[in-house]
């Protein structure tokens, strides 16, 4: 892997544009989970203030990032987690006590065309190598299983514990967490709340919702519930909770 280096957003303009252009492709149709009242509220102040966390793999050969890997520092109990997962970690970090004793994984993005070479791999052990340096006990990742947008009307407590027909975990993220040293804590259950107006979800969507009900939709881990007397629909997306000691 001595072709990539990690490099930080806090590096130059330019990385920091970059990482947006790969965020951005990463995520693409995902880009609803953006708009939980969390992510709203702190999470661009977060990135600047914490622009040391925000990690760029650059391709040195290509002469571009690859892969981009975004966490905050926090206090917590790592075995004591919260079901409020990704936006809990955000508020936290934002709002919440000091000194901070372990860095908080939001998200790991690799663009299709950089899929399947390790490479999220190596961003998880960046996560790790930073936590070691700044000298914090470990690290949490409210983990978003890949698959699961496949199976969204199974509980994420049950996902948990599928396994493929070789005895690994089903899910192809949560394996790559297990495999580079990650210990399974449990769901986060709300880990991302979006509740937003139903034009919200016709604009990313191009469906129309006409009843109340739920509704499966492309890359989201569980259905949206659309309740048309409020005229709201509300995204509630399970994620599993991961720790890694230092
Ligand atoms: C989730 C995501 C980051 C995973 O990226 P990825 O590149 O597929 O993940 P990995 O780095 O773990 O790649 C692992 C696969 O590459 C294979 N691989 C190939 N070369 C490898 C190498 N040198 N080292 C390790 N794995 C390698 C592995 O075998 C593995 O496949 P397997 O699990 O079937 O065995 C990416 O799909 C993505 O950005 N998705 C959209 C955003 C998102 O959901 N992010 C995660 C939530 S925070």
């Amino acid at each position: 892997m001595s072709r990539y280096a990690v490099k930080t957003r806090a590096d130059s303009p330019e990385l920091r544009k970059a990482a947006a252009a790969i965020e951005q492709v990463a995520w693409a149709s995902l880009g609803f989970v953006n708009y939980t009242r969390a992510h709203f509220a702190y999470y661009e102040r977060l990135l600047e203030r914490f622009a040391d966390c925000q990690l760029v793999l650059v391709d040195e050969e290509l002469g571009y990032p690859v892969a981009v890997g975004n966490c905050v520092p926090l206090a917590c109990d790592f075995d004591n987690l919260p079901d409020e997962g990704w936006d809990w970690i955000v508020e936290t970090s934002a709002t919440g006590p000091e000194p901070h004793n372990a860095i908080g994984a939001l998200a790991i993005s690799v663009p299709g065309v950089h899929r399947g070479k390790g490479l999220a791999r190596v961003m998880i052990q960046a996560f790790h190598d930073l936590a070691r340096r700044k000298g914090l006990q470990g690290v949490i990742a409210p983990v978003r299983p890949s698959d699961k947008w496949r199976h969204p009307f199974t509980p994420i407590d049950e996902y948990i514990g599928w396994t493929d027909e070789r005895g690994r975990a089903y899910d192809p993220w949560l394996r790559s967490h297990l495999a580079c040293g990650g210990r399974i804590i449990g769901p986060a259950r709300r880990s991302m709340v979006v509740e937003e107006p139903i034009g919200f979800w016709e604009t990313w969507t191009g469906r129309q919702f006409e009843t109340s009900g739920e509704y499966p939709l492309d890359g989201a881990l569980a259905p949206l519930k659309v309740d048309r007397e409020r005229g709201m629909g509300s995204y509630v997306e399970p994620n599993v909770w991961f720790a890694y000691a230092a």
